[in-house]
């Protein structure tokens, strides 16, 4: 990355996964760094090798108040978008949350971007804004046939209002659709949740869905680096630039699930819940065409084997963060109805 593109980057959701790898990268890259964070499921942990450096400051507090935003946006040029209900399995237990912690306070971060004079955002959306499409690989141009989860459609219409903004207001929108990403502080999804069921009982695994669904995965590093890429090639450019994040591999369930035991030394007895999806919006196939991404010069330089293996590595050394971080995300599940 040219050390120009970013000079002082606010990082909302910035104590996350995938946020605070993006907050450790921009500062060795000469960045200023601000987080804005509410912990609710980040971790101080996670800023911890952050917190001293005189390019890094944190704002604590609830995104969806303005006043917080105002506080950690003034004399920024990017805002990197990442906070948000990351959970995309329980959607329909609690349809207001999706739109609160991921449409509404996407209006809010452009609103108060527009009051601090911040005029270029990139937004971490995901592959289930496409449903289940027709087309594989998916190229970001595929049309949308069907919403099937509300973190999905809440993304969506985030999109959408970057774009209005981009559109209206001659800002820069970048939109990076990830696949699932893996890696250092991964604390949600299906691998750690398979590590943490084996884990308090190794003879025994529960796996929804019949364990064929075919997913894809990038590490974490590849997704920061692709990230850069964008900006580094849109920067002061205005308009909205849309960009799938993935590999060009997939990989059933149930061989993650094999790579998952044989490094746990483990054999259980798999007990499949059956059925093409594992539970509503669950989709049986992500294979997202990455040719836009590849084009600006990016390539994954981990395979999803690597990456799952990194992964669990680290869940290895850290059992924090899966230990109880389960719960962190019911909790927040359980804040709205
Ligand atoms: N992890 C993935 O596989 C994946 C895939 C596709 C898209 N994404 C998107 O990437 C982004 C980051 O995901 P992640 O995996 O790092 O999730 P994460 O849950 O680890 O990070 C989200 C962060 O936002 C913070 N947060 C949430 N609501 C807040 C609020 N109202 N005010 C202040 N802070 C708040 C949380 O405390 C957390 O630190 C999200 O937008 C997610 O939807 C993630």
């Amino acid at each position: 990355m040219s050390p120009l593109a970013v000079a002082r980057a606010c990082i909302t959701g910035g104590a996350g996964f995938i946020g605070s790898n993006l907050a450790d990268r921009l500062i060795a890259a000469g960045a200023e760094v601000v987080v804005v964070d509410d912990f609710r499921t980040g971790r101080h942990e996670f800023l911890a090798s952050l917190r001293d450096h005189p390019r890094f400051s944190l704002v604590e507090g609830d995104v969806l108040d303005p006043g917080v935003l105002e506080q950690a946006f003034t004399g920024c040029d990017w805002v990197f978008h990442l906070q948000a209900n990351a959970d995309v399995r329980h959607g329909t237990e609690h349809p207001r949350l999706d739109l609160e912690q991921n449409t509404l306070s996407t209006s809010g971060v452009l609103e108060v971007m527009r009051a601090t004079g911040v005029r270029q955002i990139l937004f971490s959306s995901t592959g289930s804004v496409y449903g289940e499409p027709e087309v594989f690989p998916t190229p970001e141009d595929a049309p949308f046939p069907q919403q099937t989860s509300f973190y999905g459609a809440s993304k969506l219409a985030c999109e959408g209002l970057i774009e209005a903004y981009s559109t209206g207001f001659g800002m820069t929108g970048v939109v990076c659709r990830f696949v699932s990403i893996l890696g250092e502080r991964y604390t949600h999804g299906h691998v750690v949740d398979f590590y943490r069921q084996l884990k308090r009982d190794p003879t025994h695994l529960g796996i929804l869905g019949d364990g064929k669904q075919t997913k894809s995965y990038l590490y974490v590093v590849d997704c920061v680096d692709a990230m850069l890429a964008c900006v580094d090639r849109h920067a002061g450019e205005s308009g909205c630039f849309v960009y799938n994040l993935g590999t060009n591999e997939t990989i059933l369930v149930d061989e993650s699930v094999r790579i998952i035991t044989s490094h746990l030394g483990v054999a259980p007895e798999i007990e499949h819940s059956g059925g093409i999806r594992g539970w509503i919006g669950d989709s049986p196939l992500i294979h997202l065409d990455t040719s836009r991404i590849r084009s600006l010069g990016w390539s994954p330089r981990v395979t999803i084997a690597q990456a799952i293996g990194h992964t669990l590595d680290w869940l290895d050394d850290n059992e924090y963060a899966w230990r109880d971080q389960g719960t962190r995300y019911q909790e927040q599940r359980g804040s709205s109805r």
